[in-house]
């Protein structure tokens, strides 16, 4: 595996490369990383003939400064934990992904007014205003997203339609701990304690999946604040229901569905979700 540790040279050498037949598959990070990302990057060598990583803890996503500064960063652990399963790492710093101070500007409608967006202000502008610098800088044919974090994936396939990139995005499976847990970077700071009753979000997302095929969204709702409040480790932050196609919020099931919550336990912010479908 190679390591590249500025945009010039990962470029220079990405031009030297790529050949027609040279697809690129893309898996960009935040680092921290876990058997969630082991599997996209296994799926996209699977799939290209080339697959970059790219890890960097991008500023712009986090409207929470703590959230930034304790975000967990262990470059040489991650580097090692992935050296078998992909081509090429780029490690940039902040200064070469942003000389200066993104002007891009997007129009993602009520995707970035809802949800995760109304809870934190600008983190999508920072989302989608990495990633494509990043596909800019890596050129890929296809990029890999995992659909723990389902509304950044809307919006990334929204901003590719929006300046009609050429690159196939891929959703991939949330991958779970064998209690349930959803694995995400932020659950290594979570407490021992905390960590042992973390699973209680996705339990809690299955029985709403239950209520609301037996009852209504508004069941299945009252449910799932009930739990929280009743386990004050937990402050619920939201719970919904949205349409798969229009990601609309909903208030009478559909066949396609989504069920997004965001939870705080002690300090830390969790997501997770779970799909009602017949796609
Ligand atoms: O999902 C993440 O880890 C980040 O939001 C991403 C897509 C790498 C952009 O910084």
């Amino acid at each position: 595996m190679l390591v590249f540790y500025t945009r010039k040279s990962l470029v220079e050498y990405l031009t030297a490369t790529k050949t027609p037949y040279c697809e690129i598959g893309f898996v960009p990070t935040m680092g921290a990383l876990h058997q969630g990302h082991l599997t996209l990057l296994e799926k996209s060598v699977g799939e290209n003939k080339l697959t970059v990583c790219s890890i960097f803890v991008n500023p712009l996503q986090f409207n929470n400064k703590q959230d930034l500064e304790k975000y967990p960063r262990n470059i040489e652990a991650d580097i090692d934990f992935i050296k078998s399963c992909c081509d090429i790492v780029f490690v940039p710093e902040s200064i070469d992904i942003y000389p200066e101070q993104p002007t891009e500007k997007f129009d993602f409608g009520s995707l970035d007014l809802i949800l995760e967006a109304e809870f934190r202000p600008g983190h999508f502008y920072g989302v989608a205003a990495v990633v494509k610098l990043l596909f800019e800088i890596v050129k890929p044919n296809k990029a890999y997203f995992g659909l723990k974090d389902y509304q950044q994936l809307e919006i990334i396939k929204s901003m590719v339609k929006q300046f009609n990139l050429q690159i196939e995005i891929i959703p991939c499976d949330i991958v779970r701990e064998s209690d349930g847990l959803a694995m995400s970077s932020r659950n290594q700071r979570l407490e021992a304690e905390e960590r042992e009753i973390a699973p209680l979000i996705y339990k809690t997302l299955q029985k709403a999946t239950e209520i609301v095929k037996e009852k209504s969204i508004s069941a299945s709702k009252e449910f799932v604040f009930n739990t929280f409040v009743a386990n004050k480790q937990f402050r619920i932050e939201y719970f919904e229901w949205v349409d798969m196609d229009s990601f609309e919020i909903i208030s009478n099931s559909t066949q396609n569905m989504v069920g997004l919550i965001a939870v705080w336990l002690g300090n830390i912010r969790l997501i997770d979700n779970i799909t009602i479908s017949t796609k």
